[in-house]
């Protein structure tokens, strides 16, 4: 329950050409067939009492609280349960009706702790609101009975309370739990009066295998499950729409307030992207926000081995400016530069972007999305057109063969997840690509018709081979092949997959996966109907990145699975505003809009707008600004939002190319690992105190709306904005909003977006422009971007990383549902509950052969440099190959990942590093020097606070 003033239509609805007119207390009504008497009723004007139904769930019928009587029916049917038919004369309102609901109520009320005006439900609770509406004036069963007002509570999530003394069986709960979350976690376990809420076997909610999604918590219409921030703080008093600024999926929340503090992040049932759902990240994990952890004052030092000084804003921008003229003055107008961040939103990033061309005068910006999915801009673009996915979430709901490609869905993009297993169960089928049995592999009523267990490394290989089985087993869509693609180059492509070493029984030696599987699973995809590709970073960072997302796209356009709902190409984005930060020309090379920075024309228009020459050759990108501070000629470096030292490869490469630089600025929240290789810093403002947008994995654009003031006194924009001022170049916002009308103005694809018009229509997909004033669901309809559909040859070049000898596995990374990329927010947050350390998992058999047992220090060594971990012995591993996450800084998982890259776009391959695992006693030499020089500088920081903050502490 919450604050949301919008009707709750008790069922859900239905959608239908067909309309059924009918009558509900004399108002005549006309609703989609199979619409719901009560859901009718709604529509009619009438609210009938009800408890167990709710309309993001389907009917149950339990509760027996939404009689009513219909003409020419016997008995006094549940209006939840019932559907409408023609000609229906429905009564809600009738002495009987109200005595048989009063007398539901009196048995609820007997078996319920009548402590009102002290529960934490007070107010906000649909048991005491149905009291009030039937009536109800007397309990005439009393309170002596048996009942379960003793029931002890559960106590065990850090985040909500379940008190089984309040419950009224009502299932809302369960059905939400299969339903909207799809994890089957509670039953009702036991029959009629000892029927009890359980989770899993009758275990407390933090041993059972809840995720803590919160749909539970939101669906139940009494206090008994309840969030803890609630009981803490009371009922809020206003609510304020936003974005949550985790993951790409972007679920649109209502912030509820009381005064400028959070009491609870409720999932908007408006929200196109997750439709009323959300995650343990984005309802429970806004804590870090204001942990004292944040840093609120701007800071400055000369070296980084002084003390930090605390200054005004002023000094430190001003300061700032001196010190980047200086380095200009000195080593050259390129030697400076600026990374945006995806965390960001897309009017700071475009705001960054236009400080390194118009006021550094060079194109040294670059983002984070470098290393997750620059190489699907790159592939997307080459074939289709556009650098984005060609979907909208809804889209999935009308897929047959869902293909999941290296991509995680429940840890990583865990509300879109639940969507997709939503239409598996409704019978889609499944195909998935990945070299570790992820969950989607087999969860409760969803099984893969087939799992692809590859190598990684091989995915072009395998890729390669579907497409063979495609071409030769003639599955190919000509007609669509013939309509819409680039014949000459379909035809080059043709020839090329057919020879026989792309065939799935070559290709099996490389990728390890049975033929056989390969040419099922291709069948299926080309012949089961609306085919949708989703894939993640696990496509992307490797050293074929781009030349996968490709061969991605070639596979949809042979067959067809393109320019429709329920198919597509669709990029699973890890940050919140990935998509966005692209968008807003954060690359060295493109503009915003993705419009090369050589091209005259597209310079001209910025340059008239900007009134600011701007230089036509692309700049430094991440991995060549670290180069080059490594050979001395790069000396500067803003970086706004992101957190290099921890999240990019080959750290200790990093760490010596940031300790080459004479002025580091760091904007952050908290002193992260890059910033305490920095001689600036400027606070920033979390996604709770700023305005802006995001644009998740669908391209679309949401708003971020500040629900209180900046910690630090000002919203990220302003302080690049006054940066660029004191650089002499003038920018003169006053609100973001103003950003976005600039946006707008320079960028074909967004040149229907304003602020307004995203209030109005909830959020906007881009292109919006006069083509779609309403924004672009779904890409490439008609025709491609491009034209014609490009395919291009795949070669399948292995990776350079090798397994040897010396290094035996194979070491892959990715991340966990409970902590979000390198933890500076999650780990602020009770979700350490979940996991508190990396661990390495490995596959009994390889941990037998070394004498690992669960739980053991293990070093583990590349190429690049070695870390020591504990094991986690994990049968979805498969023999020779290793993973890990990277959410501690501590744990070094970068230190061994290598400074191989993708090919066309530096993309890191995180995904394979050739390493060896074994027992060890002590952690690392370089574990150590991080240990040592962590805590020097929290050490530097607290002489400025007098306070070491905890958990800064590796
Ligand atoms: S816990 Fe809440 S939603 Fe679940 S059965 Fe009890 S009252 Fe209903
Ligand atoms: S929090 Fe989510 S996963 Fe856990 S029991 Fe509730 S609905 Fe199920
Ligand atoms: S799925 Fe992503 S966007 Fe949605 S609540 Fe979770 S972290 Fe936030
Ligand atoms: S609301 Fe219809 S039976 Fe409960």
């Amino acid at each position: 329950m919450s604050l949301d003033t919008s009707p709750d239509y008790g069922t859900p609805k239905r959608v239908s050409e067909k309309l059924v007119t009918l009558e509900i207390d004399g108002v005549e009504v006309s609703v989609p067939e199979g619409t719901s008497v009560m859901s009718a009723a709604v529509d009619a004007g009438v609210r009938v009492p009800k408890l167990c139904a709710t309309d993001s769930l389907e009917a149950f019928g339990s509760c027996r609280l939404c009689l009513v009587e219909i003409e020419g029916r016997k008995g006094y049917p549940a209006s939840c349960t019932t559907t409408v038919a023609p000609g229906m004369k429905v009564r809600t309102q009738t002495p009987k009706l109200a005595d048989l609901r009063r007398g539901v109520m009196e048995l609820y009320i007997s078996d319920h702790p009548l402590d009102c005006l002290t529960c934490s439900a007070n107010g906000n609770c649909e048991l005491q609101d149905m009291a009030g509406v039937v009536g109800l004036r007397e309990v005439r069963y009393g309170y002596e009975g048996e009942n379960h007002l003793k029931a002890e509570k559960d106590n065990s999530n850090p985040y909500f309370s379940f008190d089984p003394s309040k419950c009224i069986v009502c299932s809302r709960c369960v059905r939400a739990c299969e339903e909207t979350q799809g994890t089957f976690a509670l039953t009702i376990d036991g029959r009629g009066f000892a029927s009890m809420v359980s989770p899993s076997e009758n275990q407390p909610f933090m041993e059972s295998e809840c995720v803590s999604c919160g749909a539970c918590v939101q669906a139940c219409p009494t206090a008994t499950l309840m969030e803890k921030s609630v009981i803490d703080k009371g009922q809020a008093d206003h609510s304020v729409t936003t974005t949550c600024a985790y993951c790409g999926v972007g679920c649109s929340f209502r912030a509820e307030m009381k005064g400028a503090e959070v009491v609870r992040m409720v999932p908007n049932r408006d929200g196109k992207a997750n439709r009323g759902h959300s995650c343990v990240k984005g309802r429970f994990a806004f804590g870090y926000a204001t942990h004292p952890d944040r840093i609120r004052k701007p800071m400055i030092r000369k070296k980084i081995t002084d003390p930090w000084r605390e200054v005004s804003w002023d000094e430190a921008i001003g300061y700032t400016a001196s010190e980047f003229k200086r380095i200009q003055a000195k080593y050259g107008r390129g030697s400076i530069g600026g990374i945006t961040s995806s965390r960001c939103t897309n009017e700071e990033t475009y705001l960054v972007q236009k400080l390194v061309r118009a006021a550094f005068g060079n194109n040294n910006v670059d983002t984070c999305a470098r290393v997750c999915h620059s190489p699907t801009g790159y592939g997307l673009k080459t074939t289709l057109g556009e650098s984005a996915g060609t979907q909208d979430f809804d889209s999935v709901m009308k897929s047959d063969v869902i293909m999941i490609i290296g991509a995680n869905p429940t840890d990583g993009h865990p509300v879109f997840a639940s969507r997709m297993k939503r239409r598996l169960r409704e019978g889609a089928k499944l195909i998935i690509a990945d070299p570790r049995v992820i969950d989607m592999v087999r969860t409760p009523h969803i099984e893969a018709s087939y799992h692809l267990q590859l190598r990684p490394g091989t995915n072009v290989a395998l890729v390669n081979s579907l497409a063979h089985v495609i071409v030769t087993e003639g599955l190919v869509k000509e007609d669509f092949v013939a309509a819409r693609c680039d014949v000459k180059e379909f035809a080059k492509w043709k020839a090329f997959i057919s020879e026989a070493r792309n065939s799935p029984e070559e290709m099996e030696k490389t990728t390890g996966v049975p033929a056989e599987q390969v040419r099922g699973a291709a069948r299926l995809y080309a012949t089961g109907g609306n085919g949708a590709i989703y894939y993640g970073l696990g496509v992307t960072e490797h050293s074929q990145g781009s030349t996968m997302v490709i061969g991605i796209a070639n596979l949809a356009m042979a067959t067809g699975n393109i320019g429709h709902e329920g198919v597509g190409v669709n990029p699973l984005r890890g940050q919140n505003n990935v998509q966005g930060s692209c968008d807003m020309g954060s690359f060295p090379h493109e503009l915003p809009g993705y419009r090369h920075v050589s091209d005259d024309k597209v310079r001209a228009q910025f340059e008239e707008d900007w009134g600011v020459k701007l230089d036509n050759e692309p700049g430094l990108r991440i991995p060549n600004m670290f180069d080059a501070s490594i050979d001395g000629s790069f000396k500067g470096l803003y970086v706004q939002g992101e957190d290099i030292a921890q999240s990019d490869p080959d750290t200790q490469h990093v760490t010596h190319a940031l300790e080459g630089l004479e002025c580091m600025v760091v904007q952050d929240i908290f002193l992260n690992e890059t910033a305490k290789f920095a001689h600036v810093f400027l606070p920033g403002s979390s996604f709770l105190e700023k305005n802006g947008t995001f644009t998740n994995a669908e391209r679309r654009i949401s708003r971020v709306r500040k629900v209180m003031p900046a910690l630090a006194g000002k919203e990220d924009w302003e302080v690049t904005m006054d940066l660029s001022n004191a650089l002499g170049y003038p920018m003169k916002y006053r609100h973001p909003s103003e950003i976005m009308d600039e946006i707008a103005r320079l960028t074909p694809t967004f040149t229907g977006v304003s602020y307004d018009r995203i209030d109005e229509l909830e959020s906007i997909q881009w292109p919006c422009n006069d083509a779609a004033p309403d924004g672009t669901p779904v890409m490439h309809v008609d025709e491609f971007v491009r034209g014609k559909g490009r395919f291009v040859v795949t070669e399948y070049v292995p990776t350079e990383e090798r397994t040897t000898g010396k290094y035996p596995l194979i070491l892959t990374t990715g991340r966990i549902l409970s902590q979000y990329n390198v933890g500076a927010q999650t780990r602020r947050t009770a979700n350490n509950m979940w996991h508190d350390e990396d661990r390495l998992e490995i596959h009994p058999h390889d941990a037998e052969q070394r004498g690992i047992k669960e739980g053991d220090w293990v070093g583990v060594i590349s190429r690049a440099g070695d870390t020591v971990m504990r094991a986690k012995l994990a049968e979805r591993m498969q023999p020779g190959v290793v993973y890990t996450t990277f959410h501690f800084p501590g744990s070094g998982a970068n230190v061994i990942t290598t400074d191989n890259s993708d090919w066309a776009t530096n993309c890191p391959e995180y995904k394979v590093t050739a390493v060896q695992v074994s027992l060890v006693s002590q952690p690392s030499t370089w574990q150590k020097h991080f240990r040592e020089f962590s805590d020097t500088q929290l050490d530097l920081l607290a002489r400025r606070t007098g306070r070491v903050p905890e958990s800064s502490k590796a």
